[in-house]
């Protein structure tokens, strides 16, 4: 498939999990990509799957540094001579209660999570510029922006600022033909998901969902793709919830009707 052709992608935090997802999709719709990414054995093992160096390239990357966020721009235009859609998908999500959240550890989360999504922008931001077009789509969360759940302070104020910035970065870099854009995912099962979440944390969640599950990063990958494509040229400063109907309860989930009870 096309809806790519031509098309290069810088995908930060994408060695795995959503990002990872979103790589392969990307690829299959005919786009190059640099991978940035803290992970260089995933990261460069993920370049090998994707096809080598002619598709896909992997340059080490801490986002929340403006030297890398600057770096990883250069090595797509070195690469492949131009940059036409930045995925700002790096994010961490400890789980810690407000009164054990560190001065550190709050940095740290909002250094990554925010700083780097505006480092990443900043970056990308000249080139895009200089060819009038642009597509920015960046990782949000319900979490922050809809609900939230404890032991998320940090992370639930760096997702909701990501979406005021996603306002902002779409109103100032409109008049450049570019758009910004976000995806707010729900519970989605990764590698991060897994590592850092108890299994009845992960079974608690998925029984809060209408569609009776935990999303698959490949559910969030095509929301992405959506926004990084041309399909969505009239679309800017929003974001596309993908949670499986996560935020929609006021009240205990509705049980499936019984066969029985359809009978008149
Ligand atoms: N999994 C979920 O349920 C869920 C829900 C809502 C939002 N999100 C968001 O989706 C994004 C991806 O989540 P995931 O579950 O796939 O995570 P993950 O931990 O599986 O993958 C994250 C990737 O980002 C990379 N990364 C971390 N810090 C980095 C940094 N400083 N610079 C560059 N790369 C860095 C990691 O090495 C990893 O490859 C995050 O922004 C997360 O907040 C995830």
């Amino acid at each position: 498939m096309t809806r790519l052709a031509d098309r290069v992608a810088v995908l930060i935090g994408a060695a795995r999990g959503i990002g990872g997802a979103i790589a392969r999709r990307f690829v299959d719709e005919g786009a190059r990509i640099v991978i940035g990414d803290l992970d260089e054995v995933e990261g460069r093992r993920l370049v090998e799957e994707l096809g080598g160096p002619n598709k896909a390239r992997f340059l080490r990357t801490d986002i929340a540094l403006e030297s890398d966020a600057e770096a990883i721009v250069a090595e797509a235009m070195a690469a492949f001579g131009r940059l036409d859609i930045l995925i700002q998908n790096a994010g961490i999500y400890p789980l810690t209660m407000i009164e054990d959240i560190s001065a550190a550890e709050w940095d740290s989360v909002l250094g990554v999570n925010l700083r780097g999504t505006f480092l990443a922008a900043k970056a990308a931001l000249h080139p895009m510029r200089a060819a009038s077009y642009g597509r920015m789509v960046f990782t949000s969360s319900i979490t922050g922006p809809r609900v939230t759940s404890a032991g998320h302070g940090h992370y639930g104020a760096s997702k909701a600022g990501i979406n005021g910035f996603i306002r902002s970065a779409a109103l100032e870099f409109a008049p450049y033909g570019i758009t910004v854009n976000g995806v707010e995912p729900g519970n989605i099962l990764t590698e991060g998901m897994k590592a850092g979440r108890s299994q009845a944390f992960i079974d608690g969640m998925a029984a809060s969902v209408p569609l009776g599950r935990l999303g698959t990063p490949r559910e969030v990958a095509e929301a992405v793709l959506f926004l990084a494509s041309a399909e969505s040229s009239f679309i800017t400063g929003t974001t596309i919830i993908v949670d499986g109907g996560q935020t929609l309860p006021e009240g205990p989930l509705p049980t499936a009707p019984q066969p029985h009870q359809h009978q008149a």
